[in-house]
């Protein structure tokens, strides 16, 4: 963290008790400085209160940036705009994890390690079938990930660099194995081993679509786009999930326990969970003639309903993964001959919304869940299947910041403060008397 703004600081004073204190505002290397309230509490006698975190930055970290209002997403540097088109997953996960982009012989390397990782222990197979065939992939991969840390033993030191080395591969590796039997567990399907010779899309696509019965090739096109979806959603700085992460980290829990936490909170339909939303939502509406029903619904503060993969906490003018993502689904449509009425849909309402003095006001624009779906459902992916894509991809993020959050000599047990507003002190009312 910078201190190039050291004679920068803010004064405040309590107009009751009288106390002043000064505190060192902190600048980074972009994006907004902020106020060091370390001192806060010993100085002022007060706790800050801040819901949602709207306000607070929890911690320092290298690795993503995003300016909200410019619509900038950038991997330690790198716009996210060029990685998805100049580079490929593997090699982003390389960068998110070591803070460069990996010469040739490291990312061969790199891919040759992380492939080598992928089968899971035979004794996980059997996790499987103790899960009712129509459980939800997510509540699967919670319980299958948080259970490696069952088997994996020889990697649970956190103290220890290559411990967290072999459990961070063994996380991007294992995670598509996982997803994958997930799967294939709700079709009634054999497990599809995982193939050291394949992309990591690619492996992933065959392990959910191939069968023992016959030869199955996947589709480049189909691979590439997945690569890049994974590459869009690989990080986004300190997200729910990732803080989750963060915070199970906090106490010194081990990296799969950490991650299997940060599968927990993506699950939610405010975050991750948005993507299955959004279609779900757009099969509900139906046809374009219904659309203004929808929006109207959205907008009437007394219906809870929200329009999923609209609004984001962060971008407030465009979300940059929505704009490479939109073009990537009208692509892969076209290239596999798939005619979705449903992107007529969603069309109609992107364009409805987006003209909407209510969406326009709240600067409520279609997030990367939007358009996601679409590629997912004509890839053949089933809608509860896409929270699980998302997690995969985002494990390496997870990972980063976990890693990140070990190695960093002021991180300490998260712990916030609360105000609490229940009952004052009162003495106990034995039964007989209430
Ligand atoms: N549809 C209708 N109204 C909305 C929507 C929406 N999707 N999103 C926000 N609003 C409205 C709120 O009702 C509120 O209106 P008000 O000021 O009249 O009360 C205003 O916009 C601000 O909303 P907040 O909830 O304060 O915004 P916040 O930053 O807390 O929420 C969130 C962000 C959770 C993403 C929200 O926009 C939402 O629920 N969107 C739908 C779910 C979704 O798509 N999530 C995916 C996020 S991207 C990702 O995780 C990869």
């Amino acid at each position: 963290m910078s201190k190039s703004g050291s004679n920068h600081t803010v004064t405040m004073t309590d107009n009751v008790t009288g106390k002043t204190a000064t505190f060192p505002v902190i600048h980074g290397t972009a994006g907004a400085p902020v106020l060091d309230i370390r001192t806060f509490n010993k100085e002022m006698g007060l706790f800050t209160y801040d819901p949602g975190y709207t306000a607070t930055g929890s911690c320092q970290s290298k690795i993503t940036f995003i300016d909200g209002d410019e619509g900038i997403l950038q991997y330690r540097g790198y716009p996210i705009e060029q990685l998805a088109e100049q580079s490929d997953y593997m090699e982003v996960c390389y960068l998110l994890l070591f803070g460069e982009l990996p010469s040739k012989a490291e990312k061969e390397k790199f891919v040759y390690d992380v492939s080598h990782h992928t089968m899971v222990h035979d004794q996980i197979n059997n996790f499987f079938r103790g899960f009712r065939r129509d459980a939800h992939p997510m509540a699967v991969m919670c319980g299958a990930v948080g259970g490696l840390a069952a088997f994996y033993h020889d990697s649970l030191d956190i103290e220890n660099p290559w411990h967290r080395t072999v459990a961070s591969y063994r996380l991007i590796a294992k995670l598509p194995t996982i997803a994958a039997m997930a799967y294939k567990y709700t079709v009634g399907q054999p497990f599809i081993y995982p193939r050291n010779n394949m992309g990591y899309a690619e492996n992933f696509l065959h392990m959910c679509f191939a069968t023992p019965a016959e030869d199955y090739k996947v589709d480049p096109v189909v691979a590439k786009a997945l690569d890049t979806i994974f590459t869009l959603h690989a990080d986004h700085e300190q997200n729910a999930s990732a803080s989750t992460v963060r915070l199970a980290g906090s106490t010194g829990a081990n990296p799969y326990a950490c991650i299997a936490a940060g599968i927990a909170a993506l699950w939610g339909p405010s975050h991750g969970g948005a993507n299955e939303q959004v279609l779900n939502m757009l099969e509900e509406i139906g046809t374009v003639d219904k659309v203004h029903d929808m929006v109207k619904r959205a907008k009437d503060p007394d219906d809870s309903f929200r329009l999923f993969g609209f609004g984001h906490r962060v971008y407030k003018n465009h979300d940059p993964r929505a704009t490479v993502i939109a073009k990537a689904a009208h692509e892969v449509l076209e290239a596999l001959g798939v005619h979705d009425p449903l992107l007529e849909v969603a069309v109609a309402l992107e364009k409805i919304a987006l003209e909407d003095e209510y969406f326009i006001k709240r600067r409520l624009y279609p997030n990367v869940d939007f358009y996601s779906g679409f590629i997912l459902k004509a890839m053949g992916f089933p809608v509860s299947m896409f929270t699980a894509l998302f997690a995969i991809g985002r494990t390496v993020g997870w990972i980063a910041q976990w890693n990140e959050l070990i190695e960093d000599p002021e991180q300490k047990i998260n712990r916030p403060r609360q105000l609490y507003t229940g009952a004052a002190a009162r003495d106990f009312v034995p039964l007989d008397k209430r």
